[in-house]
Order: structure tokens, then sequence, then C-alpha cells
């Protein structure tokens, strides 16, 4: 009786609850919302940071090579879920092949080894437990899986993988909070193995991105460009159809590319004011309309560069029907550059809730009246 009145004074105090990190209670928050816990995998539209890595700040002397302003770190804090990179051998002076994550070319840009990386990730992992991360390896050098896996194994990151039941698209995915219970957390989408069949033996965790997901067209230099229509995998491209009953999830890239001398391409920083917004033509939130109505459902993954500008994560919580975020922290939304001072930014990280609360009903208002 005094029990009962006891978990009845709780439970009508859910609130108390949303920071805990206890598993698959109620009230708990998976991704940043309790009202995800329950969806599936596939059910959920992840916002993706491309080329997670390749930061345009101070670090880098403001590379016109780089991707995002803030680092991996910042962006998990922030609540993107989706983590790319361009994984490339590189040989040291000592004449030892490593695995480096390289804008194009380790000449361009390096960020760095892939285990360090994965490791900064498994850091964030161990503080954040009820969070499922998704990381995309672009394999440039053809890496095999024992190389990637090697990677894995050092950055200790192995312990949170998640391992498919098949080789290919399932037709269900379990549960986000089933993927917490069972601390499977990590998902691991590689571009491509060689020879899928095999690196199962090595590495079952690794899956072969495009048995899994097809992409939009993602070389886009001008926002009339943008297309819902599958690109890759080759033999799904120009068929909505055939992608979709083909149980792939759907990767929806949304970045422009800015033509430099001598045919190098660099992210289009100018024209982000709208890439990135919720509203308007040639905007992200217009591009995940559009393709949510191709597809009769939203993207899976939302892939963008620069993601703090917009700032691309209302797109996200509207396609996921989420208005009151929680354990997120607030990013400025600027675009940054050598006069923006100093890139301490991303250290003034502060509890969200106030400005997302306000500008999302109005966006997901507008969202669902088709407006735009
Ligand atoms: C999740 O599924 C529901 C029910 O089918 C659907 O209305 C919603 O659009 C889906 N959301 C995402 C993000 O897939
Ligand atoms: C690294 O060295 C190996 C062996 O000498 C060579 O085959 C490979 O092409 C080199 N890779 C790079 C990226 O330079
Ligand atoms: C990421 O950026 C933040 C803010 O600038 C900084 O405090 C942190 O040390 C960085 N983390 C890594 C792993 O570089």
């Amino acid at each position: 009786m005094l029990f009962n009145s006891f978990v009845k004074a709780f439970a009508a105090l859910p609130l108390l609850w949303q920071g805990a990190a206890a598993q698959t209670s109620a009230g708990q928050a998976c991704n940043n919302s309790p009202d995800l816990c329950d969806r599936p995998y596939s059910n959920i539209t992840f916002l993706g940071a491309h080329d997670s890595a390749f930061i345009r700040d101070e670090s880098t002397g403001f590379s016109t090579s780089g991707n995002q302003f803030y680092n991996t770190t910042v962006q998990l804090n922030a609540g993107v879920r989706l983590l790319s990179a361009q994984l490339h051998a590189t040989n040291s002076s000592q004449g030892n092949q490593q695995w480096h994550l390289c804008h194009s070319s380790c000449q361009l840009l390096d960020a760095g080894q892939l285990r360090e990386w994965l490791a900064e990730i498994k850091d964030w992992m161990d503080a954040n437990p009820n969070d499922v991360v998704t990381v995309l390896l672009v394999n440039a050098d053809a890496a095999s899986a024992q190389d990637i896996h090697d990677e894995y194994v050092a950055s200790g990151i192995t312990q949170y993988v998640y391992q498919p039941q098949t080789l290919e698209a399932p037709q269900s995915w379990p549960t986000l909070g089933d993927m917490i219970a069972a601390d499977a957390r990590l998902v691991s989408f590689v571009a491509t193995l060689d020879d899928a069949a095999a690196a199962q033996q090595v590495a079952p965790y690794l899956m072969n991105e495009f048995d899994f997901v097809f992409e939009n067209d993602f070389d886009n230099d001008d926002p009339a460009d943008f297309s819902c229509d599958p690109a890759r995998p080759s033999q799904l491209a120009g068929q909505p159809q055939a992608a979709l009953d083909s149980d792939r999830l759907f990767l929806m890239n949304h970045f422009l590319y800015e033509s430099q001398a001598f045919g190098i391409e660099i992210p289009d920083v100018d024209n982000l004011g709208f890439t990135n917004a919720v509203v308007g033509d040639g905007s992200l939130g217009q591009a995940a309309f559009d393709c949510t109505r191709l597809y009769g459902a939203p993207p899976s993954f939302l892939l963008v560069d620069f993601f703090n500008v917009g700032p691309a994560i209302n797109t996200a919580d509207a396609m996921n029907s989420i208005n009151n975020p929680v354990g997120r922290a607030v990013v400025s939304s600027e675009v940054l550059d050598e006069d923006s001072g100093s890139t301490g930014a991303g250290t003034s990280l502060r509890a969200s809730g106030s400005t997302l609360a306000f500008v999302l009903p109005v966006a997901v208002a507008v969202f669902w009246h088709g407006s735009w």
C-alpha cells in the first residue's frame, strides 16, 4: 500500500527520470526523446554529419576542405547520430601502413587515424548509454574487413557494435529501446566491403552500406539539382519503387559543392543559410518533405555539411514529430570563419529547451500543412 503510493508519486513526476541512465524504464529518453524508445531503428530520421571528422575551424586554419565547424563530440552532444568519414591508407615515415580519415587525399586534410576517431565516439557513448549512433565509412582505399576490425578493436568500441541478423536489408529492425537494452548501440556501414560474405567471418557487425541503404545523388553544386531519386546502389538508380521494395533505408544527401580552380570541389558555405534551413526552395526541410512524399515515409538519414547551420536538427525533429528533445546541447547556428573569433563557441554548450520548444511547433505546423 505504502509502496504503491510511493510508486505513484514518482510516476506522476516523469520529468525527474528524464536525465537518468536507467535502461528501458518508463520516461527514459532514447536519442533525446522518450517517444523514440519504442520505434524501430528504421522508423527514425537520424541527422548525419557529412565528413564528420573534417573540421573547418582554428585547428585546421579554417581549411576549405572542412565540412563541419564543430568536431564529432560537439556534433553528438547537439543531436547528430550519423557520422560519416572517408577512410584512406597512409604510410608512416617508418613505412607502416595506417588507416587515416582524409578528405579526398591525405595531403589535403588528414584528420588522423580511424582508431582515434572511433575512440572519441566510444568516449561519448560511454557517457551517453541511452543513445544509438551510426557510423558510415567511405572505404576509399579498399581497406579489408580485417583492417577496419583492427581499428575498431584498438579503439575499444567493439563493445557497442550492433550485429545484423542478415547480410542484406531486413524487413524489420529492432527498436532503439532494444538496442539500448542490449548495449548494441553502434551501427556500422562501410561503402563498400569487397566481399561482404567474407567480411562477415571477420567482423559480422560491418554492414556493406549499399546492401542496407540507398542514397540519392550527393554531387550537387546547384540547389535546383537536388533530387530524391535513388542514385546508388547502381542497380536501383532512378527507380524509387524498386528502392522502396528492397527494404533498404533511405539516406538523403543534402549538401552543395562549390567548384574551385583545377576541378577541385569544396563544401559550399555561401549558400548554407538556405541549404540547411527548415523551409524554402532548396532547403533541407523542403527536400525532406519532397522525399517523404515520394517514398511514403521520411528519410532514415539526413546527411548535411555544417550541421549547426539551419539548424539542421530542426528538420530531423520535424520528421520524427519530436517537439521536446531532452539532454541535447545547443550550438551556435552561425557560419564560422576567421573573423568569428575563437571556436570556443563549441564549449559554451548549454542544455536545450527553450529555443527548440519555440521553433519546432512552428516548423512542424508549417511542415504538415505542406505550404512550403
Ligand atoms: C514512423 O512510422 C509511422 C507509422 O507508420 C509514420 O507515420 C512515420 O512517418 C514514421 N516516421 C519515420 C521518421 O520514419
Ligand atoms: C604504402 O606502402 C606500400 C608498400 O610499400 C605500397 O604498396 C602502398 O601503395 C603505399 N600506400 C600509400 C598510400 O602510399
Ligand atoms: C571538440 O571541441 C570542443 C569544443 O571546441 C573541445 O572542447 C573538445 O576538446 C574537442 N574534442 C576533441 C576530441 O577534439
